[in-house]
């Protein structure tokens, strides 16, 4: 069985008291920290920015996961990496040079990711695997937390499974997006290692009760 990772997403806690929220969720069973950083061009909303995921830093030990929905990218890549995030995955339709901006991330000294939206093809992963610790499949369109669960992202995962087998490298295979206590084990079979989970976990009073839940459904 691969080490299962969950991610929950801040984007859906209460931003009001954002230091208090990572570190009950990370008490309750969170890996990683998903740090979704919108900025009203690439994705139709706003979320954060580097100031506020240096200020998380000190909260939590977890990895913090930063997944950017910028155009364009290098600025901010370069600026969450010394904002202390742990890994840094951008969409690459969003940037200019997907190869340039992954040696940014790498020479940072931090891991670096590509997202795929729900209509953008693996292809390019190709080219670029050596440089890849992470790749996200979109299972929504970007900007907003609580939509859901598009079906084709279950066949992308497949197809991201075998080509990250292939490569014989150590990356991990995260999804994003509509994913619940009722999906996760669908999901996990498809190839996802790495889950990200947003409005899941932080609309529920108890988070513990809901990651136990999915670990059940991912341990079965
Ligand atoms: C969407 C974000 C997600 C979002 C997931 O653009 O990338 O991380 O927070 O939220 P849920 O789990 O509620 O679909
Ligand atoms: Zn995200």
């Amino acid at each position: 069985m691969p080490t299962y990772r969950l991610a929950p997403s801040i984007l859906s806690a209460d931003f009001a008291r954002l230091g208090d929220e990572v570190r009950e969720v990370v008490a309750a069973g969170a890996d990683w920290i998903h740090f979704d950083v919108m900025d009203n061009h690439y994705v139709p909303n706003l979320s954060f920015g580097p100031m506020v995921c240096q200020a998380l830093r000190k909260h939590t030990t977890a990895p913090i996961d930063v997944h950017l929905m910028v155009q364009p990218v290098d600025a901010l890549a370069q600026a969450f990496c010394r904002a202390g995030a742990d890994l840094v995955s951008f969409h690459p339709d969003a940037s200019t040079h997907v190869d340039r901006t992954l040696q940014l991330i790498k020479g940072e000294g931090r891991r670096a990711g590509l997202v795929f939206n729900p209509a953008t093809p693996l292809d390019l992963l190709e080219w670029v695997i050596d440089k890849v610790d992470l790749v996200l499949v979109m299972s929504v369109n970007p900007g907003f937390g609580g939509q859901s669960f598009i079906e084709s992202a279950l066949r992308k995962i497949e197809r991201a499974r075998r080509i990250i087998d292939d490569s014989g490298r150590d990356i991990r295979l995260q999804v994003d997006g509509g994913i619940k206590v009722d999906n996760i084990r669908r999901v996990a079979e498809a190839g996802a290692d790495t889950f990200v989970a947003g409005s899941a976990i932080f609309g529920q009073p108890d988070y513990k009760a809901v990651i136990d839940a999915m670990r059940r459904e991912l341990a079965r």
